[in-house]
């Protein structure tokens, strides 16, 4: 999604900025460019569709110089990718912007900056922003001011870096809604999108709050709200640490990731389970009083988030008395529901910026929930900062676009909660300990699942030349086959659904034959019967059945079954471990179509629009 990075010091920014440019390239993106002012005070503009290397490739043939400079990489949502349509965009030479979000008003905005004589040279949002702060100029007496006059008719989300010739020696920016933050350095400041841009420069940040303006030079920051009042935000020191780009043995980053998961699993289990107990893992205030009032848990996420919050729902609700329910963030934001008492509302995000799971949460803190906890792999992201609670993922940063070590880290912190839950309200069953010997138990037997790594492979083989998939599971394994299908959808471009497979005689029976690989999850749980059955029904249709199945369930290979077997493994973390073989599946499907499997097309990583 859009990153922005912006710069100014003693020192030329172009290298700054592109070194945070490709620091922010896991996000996903279409073009990319950057904005400097020369020596002579003019803005010297350079932008190109793909990747940064490419803008990279033009700076190299056309070399720009500045001390202040803005640059983005853009990821289409009004207007095709293009280099016309890429950041910065300028007005008149005299104003250059980068922009985060969505401008929801634009089209108004644009008719009437036409008829006002202004030319518009892209398709985008942004560059109505761009002549609106050109126009609201010419009464302010300030870029400063004419950014501020012209937020004020935006509607929609904007995180904006704005330059001019008119004053060299600023930088402003604001946001609301997209994040932004400020990173302090010495002579020298900047702004990002995230944390990760800013890095290499400095680790002392400031983080934006919805309606922060701002106004950096080179020696100050001076922050302000809606109204003109000066404001002190705190400077935190970021304990954030590179990404770690190194590929080590692996061609891509989702098969380092998806490797990596015994140890991430180990590293979020960490000093959190005790002999036959889990330890009070979950940061904030008055915890346990707060777990011991809980009536009911709204669990909010988007994409491969949702998916865990989905199984999730199957945990708590077996092994507790507190009901649970789960919605993705985009509809929840915009449905009335009535107040209820005793609500924890958890928020799950890989990014913490996800932008409908940061708007569900405003509205559940509005509702007056009991309180808002959120499950997160980003210490500083967004839904930290905003959420009473914390429950962190020890993932390490996940780059793949597709989601493989932060989905079952999530899981782990799914089940610490449920087990904290059960723990803080009497457990009368022993639902803990059973959780502590599981979860002890998990990153042994996700480093033996990866033993079939080749045997998967092969299997792979039979799914490239086919244009759709089913996925089947029964219980907690039903969101593991829809994150089974997303995963083969995201990165193979293959049509994949997923089904409750007793629902399958409800419809999809129909799209049965020869051409429509069915893959079903198989675990010996106590559904297995009712499951077979339904693979019966497929089989008899003439579906080709491919089978993640424990040994013991009596599955054996046939003509049209083709079996891995899988260890026999313990109910409560079987959907942790059914979900590795599906996202070795669809990686060395993705590999032999030829696709760009750590950024597939379209896909962003962190979704910081609507
Ligand atoms: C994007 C990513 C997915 C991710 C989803 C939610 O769509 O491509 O992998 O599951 O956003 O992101 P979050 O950071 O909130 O988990």
């Amino acid at each position: 999604m859009c990153g922005i990075v912006g710069a100014i010091a003693q020192r030329p920014v172009v290298e700054i900025l592109l070194e945070g440019l490709r620091r922010l390239e896991y996000r996903g993106y279409d073009s990319a460019g950057v904005a400097v002012l020369d020596a002579n005070n003019t803005i010297q503009r350079t932008r190109a569709l793909g990747r940064v290397a490419a803008l990279e490739e033009k700076l190299q043939q056309q070399p720009a110089r500045g001390m202040v400079g803005i640059s983005h990489t853009r990821w289409a949502t009004h207007g095709e990718p293009s280099e016309r349509n890429a950041h910065p965009h300028l007005s008149s030479n005299h104003i250059a912007i980068v922009h985060n979000g969505i401008i929801e008003n634009y089209e108004e905005l644009r008719e009437a900056l036409i008829s006002k004589g202004y030319h518009f040279e892209s398709e985008t949002d942004t560059e109505v922003v761009a002549h609106l702060i050109e126009e609201t100029l010419k009464t302010e007496s300030s870029l400063f001011d004419a950014v501020k006059a012209a937020t004020k008719q935006l509607r929609g989300a904007y995180a904006l870096g704005v330059i001019s010739p008119d004053e060299p020696d600023t930088l402003i920016a604001t946001r609301k809604g997209s994040p932004l933050i400020v990173g302090l350095g010495l002579g020298e400041n900047f702004i990002g999108s995230d944390v990760q841009a800013m890095l290499p420069v400095t680790n002392r940040f400031i983080y934006l709050e919805n309606g922060d303006f701002v106004k950096l030079s080179r020696h100050s920051v001076e922050i302000f709200d809606t109204e003109g009042k000066k404001l002190d935000r705190p400077i935190k020191e970021s304990k954030a640490c590179s990404l770690d780009s190194d590929l080590g043995e692996f061609r891509h980053y989702m098969m380092k990731e998806i490797h990596e998961q015994p140890q991430s699993v180990q590293n979020t289990l960490e000093g959190r389970l005790g002999r036959d107990t889990i330890k009070q893992c979950i940061e904030g205030e008055n915890v346990l009083e707060t777990l011991q009032q809980v009536k009911e848990v709204q669990i909010i996420a988007c994409g491969t988030s949702y998916h865990a919050g989905l199984i999730a729902r199957y945990w708590l609700e077996s092994m507790t008395d507190i009901s649970c329910s789960v919605e993705v963030a985009s509809e929840y934001r915009y449905r009335r529901q009535p107040q209820r008492d005793g609500v924890l509302f958890v928020t799950i995000s890989q990014s913490g910026e996800t932008a409908d799971t940061l708007a569900a949460l405003e509205k559940a803190k509005s509702n007056k929930c009991l309180a808002t906890l959120t499950i997160c792999n980003v210490a500083e992201s967004s839904l930290i900062r905003e959420s009473d609670l914390s429950l962190m993922t020890v993932a390490g940063a996940e780059i793949g676009v597709a989601s493989t070590k932060a989905f079952t880290t999530q899981l782990v912190c799914l089940q610490l909660l449920v087990g904290l839950l059960a723990q803080a309200n009497g457990d009368s069953l022993g639902v803990v300990a059973n959780i502590v010997t599981n979860l002890k138990k998990l990153p042994v037997l996700l480093e033996s699942v990866l033993d079939k790594d080749a045997e998967i492979e092969i299997l792979a083989e039979h799914f490239a030349e086919k244009n759709h998939a089913l996925f089947l599971g029964r219980g907690d394994q039903y969101p593991v086959a829809m994150e089974g299908a997303l995963k083969l959808k995201e990165i193979s471009y293959i049509h994949a659904e997923a089904y409750p497979a007793g629902e399958l005689k409800h419809g999809p029976l129909a799209l049965v034959d020869n051409e429509m690989p069915i893959v079903a999850v198989a675990p010996n749980t106590t559904l297995i019967e009712k499951l077979k059955s339904n693979l019966e029904e497929v089989r008899s249709r003439g579906g080709e059945l491919y089978l993640f199945a424990d040994k013991k369930v009596g599955i054996s290979q046939k003509d049209n079954i083709h079996v891995v077997e899988m260890e026999d493994v313990p109910e409560t973390i079987a959907p942790i471990i059914y979900t590795i073989p599906l996202q070795l599946l669809s990686y060395y499907v993705a590999v032999l179509k030829g696709t760009d499997v750590d950024k597939p097309r379209n896909l962003a990583k962190s979704v910081t629009v609507e």
